[in-house]
């Protein structure tokens, strides 16, 4: 792999996207990978804050699709596999772009991403002949470095389910319709990689196949269309940016006979979210052939066997990620305050005494938290005053603010502070966690 210093990461984060990265680093949502030799351009390390809200998305992503499903399992496939898998899969022939090269400065581009006809590093316009250049990136198993020993970190999840379709079928006695779920890491050498999350080289993908009968593909086509509508409503992205576009023959993937895309209005422009593509039975057949296993599927009812189509929605955790922070940030003259969905802040609470040189204050705050923590992720502040410890929580997402004060102590109750509304109410506080409870599910 080339290592490519951290040159060009200024250039890569566009301007609109400032105030979004720059509060990710100062609260801890993200840092540039491997910062302290410099970095390493285009890779990101998630901070306290950061690992919090992916993880609530992914949990989020497997309680929507696999466990609120009966027709749904899942797996999680490892991530070097047979590189015959590659063969079969077309990724080895297919899964490639155009890559140029200026003939003056010997920067590389995408050449179908090269809105001008000119660098964008030094402005000349003479380019090398544009060259396929595979994305699988290559490594090595074991001691010897030779043709025997390359495999491929996987470019896409779907290959796990695809080679484990006989045995979750033999395990788990599913019937058609139904799914293999997986959120896993994927790994393309992307020729241009950059805006902060949006293209990296290493990546998170939540990701499903839908086995299907033939002629029943377009009925499931469209129940998943609406299922990652009403996934992008729920986290939160705002809709009124969303965009489906039905991509056109000669610019599909190799295996698609139809894919929408869920394309969001980034601030540096119209860009792909997510992916929705029919892969008709092109893998499953493939793999039949590639390794003499019969990848078919037998109909209980008629004992027909067949192989089944498969629907597969495809979704970035890094994407995701990214389009919820910019459709939660808001700046305001007296704040800025990210409108996280409960459900996925970081902090569902924030517990204060109201102040912090107050022991009997102190205790029972402490009491508060600690309560709390059994079964939410709270977090505690008694710096400063009450209103910056608001600005700090409402910057992070944090849903509500819980404060101790001198009533408390004689009627046991809090202050509850609503991040949205900046509405006040009393509540006991035994009754805290039921409120919380049902206002973050
Ligand atoms: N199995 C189908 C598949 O992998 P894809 O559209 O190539 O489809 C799936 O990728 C999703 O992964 C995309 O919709 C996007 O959300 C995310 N993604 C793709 N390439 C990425 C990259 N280089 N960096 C971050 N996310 C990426």
């Amino acid at each position: 792999m080339t290592v490519d210093m951290n040159k060009s990461r200024s250039r890569s984060v566009s301007n609109g996207m400032d105030k979004v990265v720059s509060l990710a680093k100062r609260r801890g949502f993200v840092f540039p990978g491997s910062e302290i030799y410099g970095g390493l351009a285009n890779s990101w390390d998630y901070g306290p804050l950061g690992v919090e809200l992916k993880n609530n998305i992914k949990k989020f992503w497997w309680k929507r699709f696999v466990e609120e499903r009966d027709d749904m399992v899942g797996i999680d496939s490892a991530i070097i596999m047979n590189p015959k898998v590659w063969e079969a899969s077309g990724h080895l022939k297919e899964f490639s772009d155009p890559l140029v090269e200026c003939k003056k400065c010997h920067e590389r581009f995408r050449a179908d991403a090269l809105e001008e006809k000119k660098c964008p590093n030094c402005g000349a316009s003479e380019f090398t002949v544009p060259r396929s250049f595979n994305l699988l990136f290559k490594t090595y198993i074991g001691a010897a470095e030779d043709t025997k020993s390359t495999v491929y970190l996987r470019g896409e999840n779907a290959q796990g389910m695809f080679v484990n379709f006989k045995n979750v079928l033999d395990t788990s006695r599913r019937q058609l319709p139904f799914g293999i779920a997986q959120i896993g890491k994927a790994f393309r050498n992307e020729i241009t990689p950059g805006n902060f999350i949006f293209r990296t080289r290493e990546f998170e993908i939540m990701e499903l196949e839908y086995f299907v009968k033939k002629d029943e593909w377009k009925e499931h086509f469209a129940h998943w269309q609406k299922e990652m509508t009403r996934w992008i409503k729920d986290v939160g992205i705002d809709e009124k940016k969303v965009y489906e576009v039905d991509v056109p023959d000669g610019e599909r993937a190799h295996y698609s006979d139809k894919t929408v895309d869920f394309e969001f209005e980034y601030p540096f422009g119209q860009k792909e979210l997510y992916g929705l593509a029919y892969r008709t039975d092109f893998d499953l057949k493939n793999h039949e052939k590639e390794s003499g296993e019969n990848l078919k599927y037998r109909d209980p009812e008629t004992g027909e066997e067949f192989h089944p189509h498969v629907i597969e929605p495809s979704m970035g955790a890094e994407r995701t990620f990214l389009a919820i922070l910019l459709s939660a940030y808001e700046e305001t003259d007296a704040r800025i305050v990210l409108h996280l969905k409960p459900r996925l802040a970081p902090y569902k609470a924030a517990v204060f005494p109201l102040l912090a040189n107050k022991p009997e204050l102190v205790k029972l705050a402490r009491k508060t938290y600690d309560l709390l923590r059994k079964d939410f992720s709270v977090a505690w502040d008694d710096r400063g005053n009450i209103g910056k410890r608001y600005y700090s929580q409402d910057e992070i997402g944090t849903p509500y603010c819980i404060t101790i004060d001198f009533d408390s102590l004689e009627k046991h109750d809090a202050t509850i502070r609503d991040r949205d509304t900046m509405k006040q109410e009393r509540v006991m506080i035994e009754k805290l966690a039921d409120y919380l409870s049902e206002r973050i599910a």
